[in-house]
């Protein structure tokens, strides 16, 4: 094969994405997207090794209970809050599994306060509540988390907007090409209609991929509400980038 062959190749295979099924680049009311985008418009180049390569995570890295958020901070007693057991798969755009992918999560406690000085937030710190977890998929592409449910918070010197119930995730794919930062938001939630941030999708489609389903509640030592949230790392149905 030639090497402009290749090159061809690999510019089907990572076309650009479709501009409405990724939210606006820059939010007026939400502070962080003025700093973190360029006011220009995105080159297009073809991907060299250097985008189509990417990290491999050993499994070592992970310390057991990692996904589990609801403990892990370690003092015996879970978090305040509705306890939820989120799980899933991890796919590309041919709908095959991602395994390996090390799929990071970090959210707010139940009263909507994260642990960090950035956050103006007055709702209460809660101590038995760090906020961030992570893990690896299986050979199946899947992940379990146990967590708790976020509160919604109002987003500063924003006429007082309020974001819904939402995790965010990190995840690595196959290469930097299918690196995937995002938000997952809870089904039937009043806030979702008047998000900001989910409503800046402009298909309906593609903003339904970051709503997760209700799923069967597992029969864990303790109770917990089920939820299923698939994720997919480029192509047609792949899950939106929504910033942290
Ligand atoms: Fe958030």
């Amino acid at each position: 094969m030639s090497g402009s062959a290749s090159e061809a190749d690999l510019r089907i295979r990572f076309e650009r994405y479709d501009d409405r099924t990724q939210p606006a680049r820059i939010l007026p009311r939400y502070r962080a997207t003025q700093r973190r985008n360029p006011a220009a418009a995105p080159l297009d180049f073809a991907p060299g090794l250097g985008e189509i390569a990417g990290p491999v995570f050993d499994p070592d890295l992970l310390r057991p209970g990692e996904n589990d958020l609801a403990a892990a901070a370690g003092g015996g007693r879970r978090a305040l809050g509705q306890l939820i057991h989120l799980s899933g798969r991890v796919l590309d755009e041919d709908g095959r599994p991602v395994r390996r992918s090390l799929v990071e999560l970090w959210q707010a406690n139940g009263a909507g306060r994260y642990r960090h000085d950035a956050d103006e937030n007055s709702a209460p710190l809660d101590p038995d509540f760090i906020g961030v977890g992570r893990t690896m998929t299986d050979d199946e592409g899947r992940y379990v988390f146990r967590t708790i449910k976020p509160g919604a918070y109002p987003v500063p010197d924003s006429g007082n907007w309020w974001r819904p119930p939402h995790l965010h995730f990190s995840l690595f794919g196959t290469s930097w090409m299918s690196r995937l930062v995002t938000q997952m938001f809870f089904p039937g939630e009043p806030l979702n209609a008047h998000d900001h941030i989910l409503n800046a999708v402009p298909d309906a489609a593609a903003r339904e991929r970051l709503v997760c389903r209700v799923a069967e509640n597992p029969l864990l030592p303790e109770p917990a509400l089920g939820f299923a949230f698939d994720i997919v790392l480029r192509g047609r149905a792949e899950t939106p980038w929504i910033p942290g």
